[in-house]
C-alpha cells in the first residue's frame, strides 16, 4: 500500500516537472513579430500562425485551382463573410498567388504574424490607436518592453463585431457574515429587513 502511494506520488511529481518544463518551452517558442511607430519606438506583437487551425494553407491550396469568383463556399471554409457589407471577399485580404500569405490593399504579400498591417489598409485611424496604445490590449504589466495583441486575437477577421453579451449576474449576498451593531439597535439589520419592519404610518 505505502509502495502504490510512493509511486503513485513519484508519478505526479514527474507529470508535474513535465508539464512545467512543456510550459516554460512553449513560451521560449513564441517569437514576437517586431513593429515601430512612425517615430520610431519599438513595439513587439504576439504571433497568429500559431494559433491557426488550416496553416499552412497550402498543404491543400497547392491542389486546388484558385478560383476568384464570389460565392457560396463550401466546408472546409466559412460559408459567408459578414465583414465590409459585400464590398470585400476572400481575395481582398488572402493572396491568390502564396496561398500562405495574405495581401493588403497594394497587393503586397504580409506575413499572417503581421495581419494588422492588413487592416490597417482600411481601418488606418484605427491601426493608428492600436499601434500607440488606444485600441488594444497590452500584454504583461506597463514596464519593460510593449507586447501587444494582433487584430484577430479579439476580432474574427471573417465576423469582426463584437458580439454583445449579457452581463454576469450580480455576486451572491453573502451570508452569515458578523455585522458590526449598530449604535441605537439592537441587532443590526439590512437595508431590506429595515424596510419590511419600518411602520410608515
Ligand atoms: C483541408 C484543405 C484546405 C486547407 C488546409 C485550406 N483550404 Fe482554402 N479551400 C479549400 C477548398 C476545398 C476550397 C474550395 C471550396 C469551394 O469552392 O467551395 C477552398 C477555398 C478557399 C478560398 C476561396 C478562393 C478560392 O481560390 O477558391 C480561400 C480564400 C481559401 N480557401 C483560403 C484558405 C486559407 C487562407 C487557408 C490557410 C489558412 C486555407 N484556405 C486552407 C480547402 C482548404
Ligand atoms: C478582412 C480580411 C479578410 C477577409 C475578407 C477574409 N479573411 Fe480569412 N483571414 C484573415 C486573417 C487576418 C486571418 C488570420 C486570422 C487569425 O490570425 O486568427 C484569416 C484566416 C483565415 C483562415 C484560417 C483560419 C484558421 O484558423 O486556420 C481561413 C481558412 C480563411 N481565413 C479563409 C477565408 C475565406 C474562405 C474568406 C472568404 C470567405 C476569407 N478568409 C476572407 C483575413 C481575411
Ligand atoms: C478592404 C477593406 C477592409 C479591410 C482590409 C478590413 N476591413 Fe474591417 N471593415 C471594412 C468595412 C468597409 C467595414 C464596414 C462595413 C461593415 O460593418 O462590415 C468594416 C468593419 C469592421 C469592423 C466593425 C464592424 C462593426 O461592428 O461595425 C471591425 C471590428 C473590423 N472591420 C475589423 C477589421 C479587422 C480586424 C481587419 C483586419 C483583419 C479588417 N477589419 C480589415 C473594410 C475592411
Ligand atoms: C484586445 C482586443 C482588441 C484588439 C487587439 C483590437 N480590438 Fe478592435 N475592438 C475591440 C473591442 C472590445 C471593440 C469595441 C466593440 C464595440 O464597442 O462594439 C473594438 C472595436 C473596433 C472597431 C469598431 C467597431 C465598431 O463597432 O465601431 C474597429 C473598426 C476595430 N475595433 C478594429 C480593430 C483593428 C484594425 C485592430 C488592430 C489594429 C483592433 N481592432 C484590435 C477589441 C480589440
Amino acid at each position: 500500500m505505502t509502495l502504490f502511494a510512493g509511486s503513485a506520488l513519484l508519478l505526479w511529481a514527474g507529470l508535474v516537472v513535465w508539464s512545467v518544463s512543456l510550459a516554460q518551452s512553449e513560451a521560449e517558442a513564441v517569437e514576437l513579430v517586431r513593429n515601430t511607430t512612425p517615430d520610431g519606438a519599438e513595439f513587439w506583437v504576439m504571433p497568429r500562425k500559431s494559433e491557426l487551425t488550416y496553416y499552412p494553407c497550402a498543404q491543400c491550396h497547392k491542389l486546388i485551382p484558385p478560383n476568384p469568383e464570389v460565392r457560396k463556399l463550401f466546408s472546409p471554409h466559412p460559408s459567408e463573410l459578414d465583414h465590409g457589407d459585400e464590398r470585400i471577399w476572400c481575395l481582398t485580404c488572402h493572396d491568390i498567388e502564396d496561398r500562405n500569405t495574405l495581401t493588403n490593399l497594394l497587393g503586397e504579400s504580409v506575413d499572417f504574424d503581421r495581419a494588422a498591417e492588413v487592416c490597417a489598409s482600411c481601418h488606418m485611424q484605427r491601426h493608428q490607436d492600436w499601434m500607440f496604445g488606444g485600441h488594444g490590449k497590452r500584454r504583461g504589466d506597463w514596464q519593460g518592453e510593449r507586447v501587444i495583441y494582433s487584430c484577430p486575437q479579439c476580432h474574427d477577421p471573417h465576423t469582426p463585431t463584437i458580439k454583445p453579451r449579457a452581463p454576469k449576474p450580480p455576486p451572491p449576498v453573502r451570508k452569515g457574515l458578523a455585522r458590526p451593531l449598530h449604535p441605537e439597535a439592537e441587532e443590526y439589520l439590512s437595508v431590506w429587513e429595515r424596510l419590511e419592519s419600518d411602520d410608515h404610518d
